[in-house]
């Protein structure tokens, strides 16, 4: 049997494109996320085109349903972290509310996956969080800035915790990446990202599959605890003007 990586936010921009990639890589993939019609759309496609997938519709900020979903799946090989909710807001318009609702998905859903998956996970597992550039500052999204903080912090604490299983736990901080959450900014939002982007450019959903690749691949062995910059040179700090 194929080993198996299961990947949260499957329908999303960037996850159906690391869910194919991992499928291509030989796992048997997981495919989870809690819209049913583009989840299965997504499996059908990718089952026509002969990879090895399944999918699963859990609303990952219920704690009973990750549960259920890893105790009835075999040990993972992999676990990839995408799932993940966006959202602009004025800084003194923020709720706790708006806190609430990013971290139980940004944090805590990915939390409680790692912890469930990683007790029945083998020496040689990976787990990789998809965080963002954004963790570092940025205006009009404190509320998520800050879960993608806590994800890098709780990165960093699980890879420490589970090196000694031989699990090793990175996460990923992708910059403007061009998916459908990049169109959730308005036209002049986009065009100051843009403007700030040392390559002038936005990456693809590939650009974060191939990442995601090889820190799950079988044989990448002494990688732990570590952030990927995925974005074009933005995180170091200038526009490249
Ligand atoms: N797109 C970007 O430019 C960008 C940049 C930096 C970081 N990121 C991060 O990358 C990850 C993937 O981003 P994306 O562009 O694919 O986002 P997306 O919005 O396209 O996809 C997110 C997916 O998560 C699913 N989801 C939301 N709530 C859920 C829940 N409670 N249970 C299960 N699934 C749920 C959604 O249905 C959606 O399919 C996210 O964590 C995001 O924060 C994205």
């Amino acid at each position: 049997m194929n080993a198996v990586a299961l990947v949260t936010g499957a329908a999303g921009g960037m996850g159906r494109v690391i869910v194919q990639r991992l499928a291509q890589d030989g796992f048997s993939v997981v495919a989870v996320d809690r819209a049913e019609d583009p989840l299965r759309e997504l499996g059908d496609q990718l089952k026509k085109e002969g990879l090895d997938i399944q999918t699963r519709v859990v609303d990952l900020t219920k704690e009973a349903a990750i549960a259920e979903l890893i105790d009835g799946l075999p040990a993972l090989s992999a676990l990839v972290n995408s799932a993940g909710l966006f959202d602009e807001r004025g800084f003194f318009d923020l709720t706790q509310d708006d806190f609430r609702r990013t971290y139980e998905l940004n944090l805590i859903a990915a939390a409680s996956l790692t912890q469930r998956a990683a007790a029945r996970m083998s020496a040689g597992a990976k787990v990789v969080n998809i965080a963002s550039r954004a963790y570092l500052g940025a205006r009009h999204h404190a509320h998520y800035v800050a879960s993608k903080a806590a994800l890098v912090g709780y990165t960093r604490a699980s890879a420490m915790e589970l090196a000694p299983k031989g699990i090793l736990v990175n996460a990923i901080a992708p910059g403007l990446i061009d998916t459908p959450m990049l169109r959730a900014l308005t036209p002049e939002r986009l065009a100051a990202q843009l403007a700030l982007q040392p390559t002038g450019q936005a990456g693809t959903p590939e650009d974060i599959a191939n990442a995601v690749s090889f820190l799950a691949a079988p044989g990448m062995s002494f990688i732990t605890g570590q952030v990927l910059f995925v974005d074009g040179g933005k995180s170091l700090g200038g526009s490249g003007a």
